[in-house]
């Protein structure tokens, strides 16, 4: 497989900063044990990863702007491109060893995301999109599942906790799906929800309250997979509302359909 020169760019920025989560996960365990705990030093991790990203991208593209989601916007010269970056998804994952997280690197053209990595460095898995040159996983392309019924698929979602979202309306979500679907899942991270939908692995997604930086290597990559994305208004507006729902053009269809009306 031949990577475009700006794919290159993205993969070296994101393995390099996948090397410093990675050495950290290693000591994450250690401080468990500690009463503080280990959440500051997560956050000194978090930091470095997009320290990393910002130095190699900034090298590579002097011109582009940034998003970033700890130290956040940075104009560029050239107006037109944007990095949208989450260097840990999956923190709370990270912080309790579990390793399930991944950094998520998107390039936007005028607002429009059109160059996507989303990379797990513990399982070293890779997944790439540019708009019209399709996705790939570790090099092999990747396809969003082909089914077409509910009640034969896997839906992964966010869930509100402590602080965060709407519970009542989550239960209400919930409860009008779980009773339709073959299962649905958790996993802490929603960019490798999304990468995990191009995949095929899960047949369908949806989160609320969710950042640009979340979503915006993933949309690439469903959209390179065969696969649609929304709002949860089955809009275009995702990054702006902060909401999602994903699939193959059936499931995503009959899935914002229980959602909106539950
Ligand atoms: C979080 C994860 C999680 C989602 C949260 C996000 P973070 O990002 O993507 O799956 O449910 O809403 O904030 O904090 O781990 O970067
Ligand atoms: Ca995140
Ligand atoms: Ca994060």
């Amino acid at each position: 497989m031949i990577r475009s020169p700006l794919m290159t760019v993205m993969v070296q920025a994101v393995r390099k900063a996948g090397r410093s989560l990675v050495r950290d996960f290693g000591e994450v365990e250690n401080l468990q044990v500690s009463l503080k705990g280990p959440a500051d030093f997560v956050s000194n991790a978090d930091r470095k990863a997009e320290r990393i990203l910002h130095d190699e991208l900034a090298k590579a593209r002097p011109a582009f702007g940034f998003l970033m989601e700890e130290s956040g916007e940075v104009d560029g010269t050239d107006t037109a491109h944007r990095w949208i970056i989450d260097p840990l998804d999956g923190t709370t994952n990270f912080l309790h060893g579990i390793p399930l997280f991944c950094v998520s690197l998107a390039l936007a053209r005028d607002g429009v995301p059109v160059a996507g990595v989303v990379y797990n460095p513990v399982t070293d898995e890779l997944f790439i999109a540019e708009k019209g040159a399709g996705a790939f996983m570790n090099d092999r392309r990747i396809r969003v599942a082909a089914r077409r019924n509910l009640a034969d698929s896997v839906i992964s979602c966010g869930m509100p906790h402590m602080g965060r979202g709407d519970l009542g309306r989550f239960a209400r979500e919930y409860g009008a799906l779980a009773p339709k679907v073959a299962g649905l899942r958790r996993t802490g991270s929603a960019a490798l929800d999304l990468a995990w939908v191009a995949a095929g692995r899960f047949d369908g997604f949806w989160e609320r309250d969710l950042s640009a930086w979340d979503m915006a290597a993933g949309i690439v990559l469903i959209r390179e997979a065969g696969g649609y994305v929304s709002d949860l208004d089955d809009g275009d507006k995702i990054l702006d509302k902060g909401h999602v729902v994903a699939g193959n053009e059936f499931i995503r269809r009959d899935l914002l359909a229980i959602v909106r009306a539950a």
